[in-house]
């Protein structure tokens, strides 16, 4: 479908839903803690519903869904949907500068539409060190059966969260960091929960029929490294990252970044036996490794020990990021499809640079951008802004769009917050002078990565910029001592969470949030403050200023 009739198309559909809803999806999750050995060692994990990983929540783009989460562990909880954009409703971000967490022994009900996306997402929880303990899931949102998907519907689909994984139980994990020490290295990788044995003992973790295709959907849920996924004896046909169907080119083997998810499809065309899916971890010292086992219907044997071997050194992955493509003759949902196919020629409106760093305060291990490490004051940003009470609780931009480049040689702990200017069309960069790899994810948007390069960024390094087609993604990683560029459009109102996808780092301070505020008080900018929504700190007894008007 061309773009013309693209537009047409979402007049069309827009006009349809005014007559009729979005179909509901409704889901009582149970979250507890249970013993379980991931790694072979019995430990701490937090389930859903008895499950982990959790339960996978299917939709359709706009469906709206519905979870009421009950709260049965010790601690408050909170949940982010990675990826999902949440239009004008950033009461359900789920980070602890938009919400007051769910109090242990008490349920809140999550209420969300996933309006004009379409990809492989997942969930997890923000609190504490939660995510050192599982709660995470996979989030898939499928294409209208009207918008057809650019390669034929597989067989079936799968999805794959992979990523390191510590033995030490979270609140252990967590006494390290609340001490000023670091994580230190993970204990293993698993792959849906699991390290497979990989000697061909493992029940298979999936099932192929000989000659068909299959969409694996891949993740990296893990908390401090990279991961390279593979699979014996068969190519992969990237067909999606993070909500956009790409240039559908083929790779023996794919670094998927803390944070990032893709889609590949994997046709079952050789000898009919066991393979092994492989997740191994990337720029590391200790490579830890891990198997899932893949069977194909009525085949015999057992998957080879032999494993593919993994890519070495970062320049690999960098050009693999170059290769990616967005497709833009593939018909999809996409948001703001006036704006978003022209992105290089709109004007940028404020350049921000962010540095990384990594320090010591008071003797304590903190992270921070741009010098300011991230702390979540008792009452959330976002209700401060609502009941205009922000002078008591933070001050916005205290750190600079363009910082020096010793900015990382001092940290201040303080709620870092920028200031976002409604509809601005920014410009992004992330530049890591330290020696590891970063992750960086921004709640409420999807961005076009344009760069990532070495080195310092200079305003001559936007003739490097891909303004035709990158693929438009909520998660993009940045090598050492390089830098990576993202555009987008403010147009999301909210207040949103840009945040090192490294445990630790977001943990002890390296993240901030994004207030986009509509001048206006609009509901055509955001929703209201919902029914029953848990206030706390000091606007906890505040009268609720008047709802936003339509
Ligand atoms: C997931 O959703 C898609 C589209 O809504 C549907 O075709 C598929 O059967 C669903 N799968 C499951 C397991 O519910
Ligand atoms: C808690 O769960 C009950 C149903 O068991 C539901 O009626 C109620 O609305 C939920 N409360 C919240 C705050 O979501
Ligand atoms: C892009 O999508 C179109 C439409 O489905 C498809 O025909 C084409 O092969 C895709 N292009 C590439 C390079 O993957
Ligand atoms: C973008 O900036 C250029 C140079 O300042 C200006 O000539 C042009 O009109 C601007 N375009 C838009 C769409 O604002």
């Amino acid at each position: 479908m061309g773009r013309l009739n693209l537009l047409i198309f979402s007049f069309l559909s827009t006009f349809v839903l005014v007559h009729c809803e979005d179909p509901y999806w409704f889901h009582t999750w149970n979250v507890n803690y249970a013993t379980q050995s991931p790694l072979g060692v019995p430990q701490q994990v937090i389930t859903i519903n008895n499950q982990f990983p959790g339960p996978r929540i299917n939709c359709t783009s706009n469906n709206n869904i519905v979870i009421n989460v009950f709260n049965n562990l010790d601690e408050p909880l909170l949940f982010t949907w990675n990826g999902i954009q949440q239009r004008k409703n950033s009461w359900v971000e789920g980070t602890l500068g938009t919400n007051c967490p769910i109090p242990p022994g008490t349920n809140y009900t999550y209420k969300f539409q996933v309006k004009d996306q379409i990809g492989s997402y997942y969930y997890y929880p923000t609190t504490a060190l939660h995510r050192a303990a599982g709660g995470h899931g996979p989030l898939v949102v499928h294409s209208r059966e009207l918008i057809p998907v650019p390669f034929d519907w597989p067989q079936d689909e799968y999805t794959v969260l992979v990523g390191d994984w510590y033995t030490k139980g979270h609140a252990t994990l967590k006494k390290l960091l609340d001490s000023g020490r670091g994580l230190g290295r993970p204990s293993g990788v698993i792959i849906n929960g699991k390290r497979g044995k990989g000697d061909g003992t493992d029940e298979p973790m999936f099932t192929m029929i000989p000659g068909k295709t299959y969409r694996y959907r891949i993740c990296n849920v893990g908390m401090k490294n990279s991961i390279n996924a593979r699979i014996q004896g068969h190519s992969m046909k990237l067909v999606e990252i993070e909500g956009s169907h790409t240039v559908q080119n083929v790779y023996d083997s794919l670094d998927v970044h803390l944070g990032q998810c893709y889609s590949v499809l994997v046709t079952a065309n050789q000898v009919p036996k066991d393979y092994f899916f492989v997740a191994s971890t990337r720029f590391t010292k200790k490579v830890e490794t891990s198997t899932a086992t893949i069977r194909y219907v009525g085949g015999k044997g057992p998957a080879s020990t032999v494993l593919p071997e993994a890519p070495t050194g970062w320049a690999w992955s960098l050009n693999q990021f170059k290769s990616f493509r967005w497709n833009l003759t593939a018909s999809a949902a996409r948001p703001n499809p006036q704006g978003s196919y022209h992105y290089g020629k709109i004007n940028i409106t404020r350049t921000i640079k962010l540095v990384n760093s990594a320090g010591a305060v008071d003797g304590k291990l903190r992270y921070a951008v741009n010098g300011v490490s991230h702390i979540d004051p008792e009452t959330p940003l976002k209700l401060a802004e609502y009941y205009q009470v922000t002078n008591k609780v933070f001050k916005y931009d205290i750190i600079q769009d363009d910082p020096p480049s010793d900015v990382g040689n001092k940290i201040v702990i303080a709620p870092n917050v920028i200031n976002g200017i409604f509809r601005n069309f920014v410009e992004i960069v992330f530049e890591n002078h330290e020696k590891s790899v970063q992750s960086w994810h921004l709640d409420g948007y999807a961005f076009f990565p344009v760069a990532i390069e070495p080195g310092t960024w200079t305003p001559d390094m936007r003739k490097k910029y891909n303004l035709i087609d990158a693929v438009s993604r909520h998660t993009i990683q940045v090598y050492p001592k390089c830098w990576a560029a993202i555009m987008t459009t403010l147009d999301n109102a909210g207040m949103w969470n840009l945040r090192s996808v490294q445990l630790e780092r977001q943990y002890l301070g390296q993240q901030l949030y994004v207030s986009v505020l509509s001048p206006a008080r609009s509901l055509r900018d955001e929703y209201n403050l919902p029914e029953n929504f848990p206030v706390c700190g000091i606007v906890k007894n505040m009268p609720k200023p008047a709802p936003y008007s339509a």
